[in-house]
């Protein structure tokens, strides 16, 4: 058999997800067949995260588990942890390239080098040399829905964040070049497309001409076939008249935004160098809300930034029980070398921490309950993805405004927009019977 196996693994955000999906795609184009990250391969690709000291950590486990799978494969790690700290990911046994958040379209060739050679290669580079986006066929995930990247870097530097420094330059793909490959998505039958960035607010503002993200949306929302495009953060202080507008008018826009709100407290807010505050927050929802009422807004919050006091996490908490958020994602603060926070007075001990991310993280489950509550005795359509995974007979998708639904048919639905009556909120999701079609 001298078929080569290759299997892969990313942590972090949409942005990883979504690059995985290219990387297999690079993959698969060179005639590596995919096989789940657990089984044997030649192959390991480990696409990390930086963003919290647990997410170095997470990824220091998924490479050691890829080393102990096969001490004989090659071990190739990519993405922020990697553009980071090289040297601390070249220095753990068994890793055979890495290479950072930039040039990934060289991957394939320096594996075949080090299988070669059995030497391994540190191929991270400075960022900054190479300021153009680089174009990489989308990923091949369910078929259903995919990602796209739009958008690369930051140049905001909140005082926590070593993001700027994992992505380097702020950079866009082309307005042209973004509708080409969602037309080419649509025709190879996937029906719902979801646009990520680092920072995604910021897509057009390095291209030639006046080109802003609201601008893409409405060309993308034309596209024949195409029934769902998800939007998959924005900050606040984003919404310009233009892109709430399209936001909230095109059917195709899915009612689902994700806004970072990272602390419901003004003080905090400006240490964090934010650029909005809570009033702002608010308005931006309720304007939001008053166009688009099923709008699910869900969020990022950091619990702990230094000098965080008791009252100025309860700002926060009130904050997220008047948003309703359908979901929050909970951060423990965490110092990143090199970040104007880490050197902030004042930081809030790891027991203080753990206790406000579990009491936030208990309210926004019951947060996300009591908005797919809303929801009930409802008929949603739902865009399904995939069997239920433990439930034989079952199926799971989403609504637009991404409540996950499972429930019963004999039949493959798998791409098909069925419409699904929602009857009881369990564990996360919402199950539900379709509603039986009059033909
Ligand atoms: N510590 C904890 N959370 C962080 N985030 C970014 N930097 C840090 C940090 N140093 C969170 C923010 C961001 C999300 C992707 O990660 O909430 O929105
Ligand atoms: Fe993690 Fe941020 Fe990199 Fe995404 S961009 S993988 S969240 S460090």
């Amino acid at each position: 058999m001298s078929e080569k196996r290759a299997a892969f693994y990313a942590l972090g955000c949409k942005v990883n997800q979504e690059e995985l999906g290219s990387l297999k795609t690079l993959f698969r184009s060179a005639g590596y067949r995919i096989v789940d990250f657990r089984e044997p391969a030649d192959v390991y690709v480990i696409h990390t995260c930086t963003v919290t000291h647990l997410s170095d950590a997470k990824s220091r486990q998924a490479i050691r588990r890829a080393v102990r799978q096969n001490p004989d494969g090659v071990v190739a790690v990519t993405g922020c942890y990697a553009q980071v700290s090289p040297d601390e990911v070249f220095a753990i046994p068994g890793v055979d390239v890495v290479v950072g958040t930039q040039q990934r379209s060289k991957l394939v060739a320096l594996v075949e080098q080090v299988a070669r050679t059995r030497e391994p290669v540190n191929f991270v580079q400075p960022l900054g040399t190479r300021p153009e986006f680089e174009e990489l066929p989308a990923g091949e995930g369910s078929r259903v829905r995919a990602f796209l990247k739009i958008q690369e870097g930051c140049r905001q530097f909140c005082s926590y964040c070593i993001v700027p420094m994992a992505r380097g330059h702020l950079r866009s793909r082309g307005l042209e070049s973004a509708l080409q490959e969602v037309e080419r998505l649509v025709a190879s039958g996937y029906r719902e497309v979801v646009l990520t960035g680092v920072h995604l607010g910021s897509y057009g503002l390095d291209l030639p001409g006046d080109v802003h993200l609201a601008d893409l949306i409405k060309e993308l929302v034309q596209v024949d076939g195409l029934i769902r495009l998800r939007v998959s953060s924005l900050d606040p202080n984003e919404f310009t008249p233009a892109l709430v507008d399209v936001l909230t008018s095109s059917p195709v826009v899915c009612p689902h935004l994700h806004i970072p709100l990272q602390s419901g407290d003004d003080q905090v807010l400006r240490r964090m160098r934010r650029r909005y505050d809570v009033g702002e927050y608010r308005r931006v929802v309720e304007h939001l809300r008053s166009r688009q009422p099923d709008l699910n807004i869900t969020t990022d919050i950091i619990v702990g930034f230094p000098g965080e006091t008791e009252e100025q996490f309860a700002n926060t908490v009130a904050l997220a029980r008047e948003v309703g958020f359908g979901g929050i994602h909970v951060f423990k603060y965490s110092p990143r070398a090199g970040t104007p926070a880490a050197g902030f007075p004042d930081q809030v001990p790891h027991g203080v921490k753990e206790r406000r991310s579990k009491e936030l993280i208990e309210l926004a489950g019951h947060l996300a309950e009591s908005y797919a509550n809303r929801y009930l005795k409802r008929v949603m359509d739902v865009l399904v993805e995939q069997p239920a995974g433990d439930m034989a007979g079952y199926w799971e998708g989403h609504t637009a405004n991404y409540l996950r639904v499972v429930f019963p048919s004999a039949h493959d639905c798998k791409g098909q927009l069925v419409p699904v009556v929602l009857e009881e909120v369990k564990g996360g999701q919402v199950l539900g019977t379709p509603v039986r079609s009059k033909s």
